[in-house]
């Protein structure tokens, strides 16, 4: 069991030789986890393969999720061969395993820079009309097949440069100019009128360059009635990004009236470039004062979004990879971090009770 007595109380002792800002006097009850807590979905990224391949990891995610993600396996470059046909196996094994725990299946995404296969981008360099066609085919193909089963997807991801207001100069962009964001939207509303559909970006919650071009397109698709549902703050955060700062872009992007997802939620100590490999090691190791704000950073992001969100545009918050041993930030930035809420061993950290307060708490 995840949380058995024996487990809590060494946990509670060593926090009360810190800082013990984040109380664990109440224990959570063995049944309970995350979404018990919660008013709306909390969810988990996760790679089905290895959830299959480890038990515990299963009944954390039982325990805590009502909403799973994949990381990487709904992406094109995954579910599609080298020839253009789908590969479906690993869609519907994560479709079979929500359906089975009773979880949502949050699709991951349509469209992505990084996730088009080389092959897309040669063919679309010489031939800007079959670009066109194969968007089309793609996104009706693949959101068809799930139709009834994810209940939303991240149509279009990552759509504007890391920094400042422009588009990124993407295949998709330089090929069809912006109108393939809209076209993308249109497409998956056809294929699944029910599915939610997300606009989904990174550092719109700290740059506000950034954030101002996101909502400015978001606004525009609106204005021609493209069907938009929300807008997925990835929420890859920094120890450092002050707290006013993410409010002020939870509400900037509320007033929208769209949904609000927090999609990627993780919170590192070291800094990046957001780029592959391009990390800068500050913290060698974690210490329990670093536990504790890192708690604390948790507990106030929650109660950000709780307070900030309309409860109505409240549309859930998800982890991404949610242990310190699977962590993307580890590989993709070669950076040692802990930004998750379980540590290595999959057991919660402070970050977790964290996380349990912001929920907790009467606002
Ligand atoms: C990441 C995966 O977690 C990694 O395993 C992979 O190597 C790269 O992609 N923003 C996104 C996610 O929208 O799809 C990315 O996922 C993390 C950043």
């Amino acid at each position: 069991m995840l949380f058995t007595l024996k487990s809590v109380i060494p946990f509670c002792l060593l926090l009360s030789l810190g800082m013990a800002v984040i109380s664990c006097t109440d224990a959570l009850p063995e049944e309970k986890g995350l979404k018990d807590w919660s008013e709306f979905p909390i969810g988990g990224a996760v790679n089905i393969e290895a959830v299959l391949e480890d038990a515990k990891l299963q009944q954390i995610i039982k325990q805590n999720f009502n909403s799973l993600t994949a990381t990487n396996d709904m992406k094109m470059h995954h579910v599609l061969d080298a020839d253009g046909t789908f590969v479906w196996g690993k869609v519907d094994t994560l479709v079979a395993f929500c359906k089975k725990n009773k979880q949502h299946l949050f699709g991951h995404t349509l469209i992505w820079h990084e996730a088009t296969p080389a092959w897309v981008t040669e063919k679309a360099v010489e031939d800007s009309l079959w670009l066109r066609d194969f968007l089309k085919e793609y996104v009706t193909t693949y959101v068809t097949h799930c139709k009834g089963d994810v209940v939303a997807w991240d149509v279009v991801n990552a759509a504007f440069e890391s920094h400042g207001g422009a588009y990124r100069e993407s295949v998709w962009y330089k090929v069809l100019g912006k109108e393939y964001i809209a076209d993308a939207f249109r497409y998956a509303h056809t294929a699944d009128p029910s599915a939610d559909l997300f606009y989904n970006d990174y550092n719109i919650e700290r740059d506000t360059i950034k954030l101002h071009s996101v909502l400015k397109m978001i606004t525009a698709l609106q204005k021609e009635n493209v069907p938009i549902t929300g807008i997925g703050f990835q929420m890859h955060l920094r120890m450092d990004v002050p707290d006013e700062t993410i409010a002020y872009a939870l509400k900037k992007a509320a007033d929208t009236g769209l949904k609000i997802h927090l999609s990627e939620v993780d919170i590192i100590f070291n800094t990046h470039n957001d780029r592959k490999y391009g990390g800068q090691q500050q913290y060698e190791t974690l210490t329990e004062e670093m536990k504790q704000r890192q708690a604390n950073k948790y507990k106030n992001l929650v109660k950000i979004y709780r307070t900030t969100v309309p409860k109505e545009q409240q549309y859930g918050i998800t982890f991404w990879d949610f242990t310190d041993r699977d962590t993307w930030i580890r590989s993709f930035f070669k950076l040692k971090d802990w930004p998750t809420v379980f540590d290595e061993n999959l057991n919660p950290k402070p970050a977790y009770y964290g996380f349990v307060e912001g929920l907790k708490e009467q606002l």
